[in-house]
């Protein structure tokens, strides 16, 4: 009723007539420009009116034709829409100096847009595509130049092209989807999306490397991303309305893995895909001793395993077996499926882990879980800042990364070239110093073990800590 009787206070307009000489102007333009389009319009319906009626032959006759020759001039111009629609490939040589900034090479024509603490993409249609849709002529698998891409108005696609209804997700990653810290980092900024759209589902993924077209993610990478978003279905650009262009109704694009994505938005996204790995692995909370102290050794096969494993193994079950409530699980990460890891991180608080790819299940840990890296000879000098990648991802994902040891000992490089010695290093086993070890193991045990105490004693250990609030982000 308020809202009816403001909505009907008029008069309140009224005075503003006779306040000012400008204003009754303007009144009486406005008035008048009205009368005008009262009598255009009035015309127009009588001269609508009069070619209906036979009395007019001539008008008639050359309305009609006018029709057709519009309607044979829209199709013209629809067809020259077509043909105008410029295919550009889908990797620019020219940015391949500086492949990941900016624009990057992929899509190298289209600007990026920036939406709050997310990671950049591009959109279509959106504004910025003035409507158009993206088109993809892309099944090269080995040179991503072949490939290629355009914009077109969905009212004149190119020749030949298949529309692909719904969503569609479109990845290119300068690593890979198979490697689970590169595959992690390539579907994030899409879990991000996923959780920020009303959990919008894609109808399909279309994956590529260097622009060139990949049809599979690896199987642990494939597996969090079914359980993050839903059924992931790789779409080959093949089989759909013969060899034609494909054009997607709706099209996200990710060209920089984690890109712009500022911290508190990785960091829930690495919430929700703990909560959602867990769901979807069908791992429970056992209620277990709060003060019990769970160490895993994640140890590897072949490179970068420890030279001699059983001594490690035995040198942290001696200072676990120092602490009350302390456990050690020993487990290999190449033999185990990806629910196996899922349940395996929901087990630990301690993680000792070579550094490698295994070591992204570290956001899979209860928050504030601690982790201890490992390093062959020659990582520090040689490998460049991606060496700190788990100590990044600890510090997203919310976890304590404790340090690293780095093997003093090894075989000298017997080349001069850099590159070439930290290939000669980069797979190397790892030794052991026991009295480090040994220190360190303590340490990290006492630490976490206060903090477990602390946290008993208060009863603070809440499902936020856990990581894994029921239901997840995107199941209400
Ligand atoms: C992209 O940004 C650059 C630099 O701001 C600008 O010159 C260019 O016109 C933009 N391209 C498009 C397609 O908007
Ligand atoms: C590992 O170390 C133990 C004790 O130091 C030694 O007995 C054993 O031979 C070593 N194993 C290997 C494979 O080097
Ligand atoms: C996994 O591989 C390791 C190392 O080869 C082996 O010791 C272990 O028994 C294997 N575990 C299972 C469950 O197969
Ligand atoms: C999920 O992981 C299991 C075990 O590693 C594997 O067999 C399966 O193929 C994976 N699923 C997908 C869709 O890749
Ligand atoms: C996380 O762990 C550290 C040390 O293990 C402790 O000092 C800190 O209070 C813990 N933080 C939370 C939120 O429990």
């Amino acid at each position: 009723m308020e809202q009816s009787s403001k909505s009907f206070t008029i008069p309140r307009c009224i005075p503003f007539l006779s306040r000012s000489h400008n204003s009754s102007v303007y009144f009486i333009t406005t008035f008048a420009t009205l009368v005008v389009l009262v009598l255009l319009q009035i015309e127009v319906l009588t001269s609508s009116v009069s070619t209906c009626s036979l009395s007019w032959p001539f008008f008639d006759q050359a309305l009609h034709r006018d029709e057709s020759s519009i309607h044979t001039e829209l199709g013209r111009a629809r067809s020259m829409l077509r043909d105008s629609v410029t295919f550009l490939p889908l990797k620019d040589l020219r940015f391949a100096k500086e492949p990941m900034s900016g624009h990057t090479w992929f899509m190298s024509s289209m600007n990026d847009t920036f939406e709050g603490d997310e990671t950049q993409h591009l959109y279509f249609p959106s504004e910025a595509s003035k409507g158009r849709l993206l088109c993809l002529s892309a099944r090269d698998t080995s040179d991503g130049t072949k490939n290629s891409y355009a914009l077109a108005w969905p009212e004149a696609l190119p020749h030949d092209a298949t529309l692909f209804p719904g969503l569609t997700f479109v990845s290119d990653t300068y690593y890979d989807h198979g490697n689970l810290w590169h595959g992690t980092s390539a579907i994030l900024p899409f879990v991000s999306w996923h959780q920020r759209k009303e959990c919008a589902v894609p109808d399909r993924w279309v994956l590529f490397h260097w622009g060139e077209l990949r049809t599979s993610m690896g199987a642990w990478v494939h597996n969090l991303t079914n359980a993050a978003i839903g059924e992931v279905r790789i779409e080959d650009l093949r089989g759909h309305g013969g060899a034609g262009p494909a054009c997607f109704e709706k099209a996200v694009v990710y060209r920089h893995n984690e890109g712009a994505m500022k911290k508190q938005r990785r960091r829930a996204v690495y919430d929700m895909m703990r909560c959602k790995a867990r769901a979807y692995c069908g791992v429970t909370r056992a209620t277990m001793d709060p003060k019990a102290i769970r160490m895993t050794l994640l140890l590897r096969l072949g490179s970068r395993s420890f030279k001699n494993e059983s001594t490690v193994i035995r040198i942290f079950e001696k200072e676990c077996a120092k602490v009350g409530g302390c456990v050690v699980k020993v487990a290999w990460g190449n033999n185990m499926t990806f629910c196996d890891q899922v349940k395996l991180m929901s087990e630990t608080d301690i993680l000792v882990s070579p550094h490698g790819c295994q070591l992204t299940n570290l956001f899979l840990l209860d928050k504030n879980s601690s982790v201890m890296e490992f390093y062959p000879k020659g990582w520090q000098e040689l490998a460049g800042v991606g060496q700190y990648i788990y100590g990044w991802m600890a510090n997203w994902a919310g976890m304590q990364h404790k340090g690293s040891w780095r093997d003093p000992h090894g075989e000298e490089c017997p080349h001069a070239d850099k590159l070439a010695c930290f290939l000669f290093y980069k797979d190397a086993q790892i030794g052991h110093d026991e009295a480090h070890f040994a220190g360190w193991a303590a340490k990290v045990l006492g630490e976490v073990k206060e903090t477990k105490s602390s946290e008993a004693s208060s009863g603070s250990r809440h499902t936020d800590l856990a990581g894994s609030s029921i239901p997840c982000p995107c199941d209400m």
